[in-house]
C-alpha cells in the first residue's frame, strides 16, 4: 500500500507542531521536510533545528528532500537532527554515489530526486544504492503547484524500468498531488504520496489524510 507523507512546507510554521501530530494521529507514514537553500532552488526554507523540534513531536520516520547544491555538506546536519529518509536532487552533486553512500553510511535511507526535466536514466549506474527514488512532478521551489502531466509517463517508465533491472525501489512523488489524481497516479507507479497543500490548505486535513489514506488502501 502506498504511504502518505504529508509536506510541512504547507502547514502553518507558528503551529509546526500541530501540524505534526494532526498528521501523525490521522494516518500518515512519514513527515515530508523541504529543505531549499536560496541556491538549488530560488525559495529558503526548513533547516536542521527544525527537522530536530519536529523530532520531538513524532515518532514516524522524517523524510528530508534537500533541494540545496552540494547536499553532502549538509547530510550530516540532518543526520544529527534526526532525520531517517534523505533525498538529494542528481542535478545538485557531482559525486552521487559517494553522497548516496554517505547516507547509507549514516544508517538513513538514502533517495535521489529527479527534476522533471532530468531524464530517469541518471539513476542507471547508482540503482544499487537508492532505498527510493523521488520523481519531481512540479519544479521545485513552492507548494501548491500543478502537476505536470507528463511526469505520470516518466513515473510509470520508471516503475517498470526498475523492475526490469531486477530492483524493489520505491518510487516516491512529489508535487501537485492531490485527492482527485492520487489514485491515476498511485497506478502508474507512485508508493510514496508527498501531500503538501492538498493537505495543509485543505479545511479539515486530518480529513484530507485519511482520504489519501483510504485511496492508498482502495488503490493497493
Ligand atoms: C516543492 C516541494 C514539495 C511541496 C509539495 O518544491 O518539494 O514537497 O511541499 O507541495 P504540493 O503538494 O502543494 O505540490
Ligand atoms: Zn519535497
Amino acid at each position: 500500500m502506498a504511504l502518505i507523507a504529508p509536506s510541512i512546507l504547507s502547514a502553518d510554521f507558528a503551529r509546526i507542531g500541530d501540524a505534526v501530530r494532526l498528521a501523525e494521529a490521522a494516518g500518515a507514514d512519514l513527515i515530508h521536510v523541504d529543505v531549499m537553500d536560496g541556491h538549488f532552488v530560488p525559495n529558503l526554507t526548513l533547516g536542521p533545528q527544525l527537522v530536530a523540534a519536529v523530532r520531538r513531536e513524532t515518532r514516524l520516520p522524517i523524510d528530508v528532500h534537500l533541494m540545496v547544491e552540494e547536499p553532502r555538506r549538509f547530510v550530516p546536519l540532518f543526520h544529527e537532527a534526526g532525520a531517517d529518509w534523505i533525498s538529494i536532487h542528481v542535478e545538485a552533486t557531482a559525486h552521487l554515489h559517494k553522497d548516496l553512500t554517505m547516507i547509507r553510511g549514516l544508517g538513513r535511507k538514502a533517495g535521489a530526486a529527479l527534476n522533471p526535466a532530468t531524464p530517469i536514466e541518471t539513476l542507471k549506474e547508482v540503482l544499487p544504492e537508492l532505498d527510493f527514488v523521488l520523481i519531481m512532478s512540479v519544479d521545485p521551489g513552492w507548494g501548491g503547484q500543478a502537476f505536470i502531466p507528463s511526469c505520470r509517463d516518466k513515473i510509470r517508465r520508471l516503475r517498470d524500468w526498475i523492475r526490469a533491472e531486477g530492483f524493489r525501489i520505491p518510487i516516491e512523488v512529489d508535487g501537485g498531488i492531490k485527492l482527485d489524481n492520487a489514485e491515476d497516479i498511485i497506478a502508474a507507479g507512485m508508493e510514496i504520496v508527498v501531500a503538501g497543500s492538498a493537505v495543509y490548505e485543505a479545511p479539515d486535513p486530518a480529513a484530507a489524510v485519511k482520504a489519501l489514506k483510504a485511496i492508498a488502501r482502495k488503490t493497493s
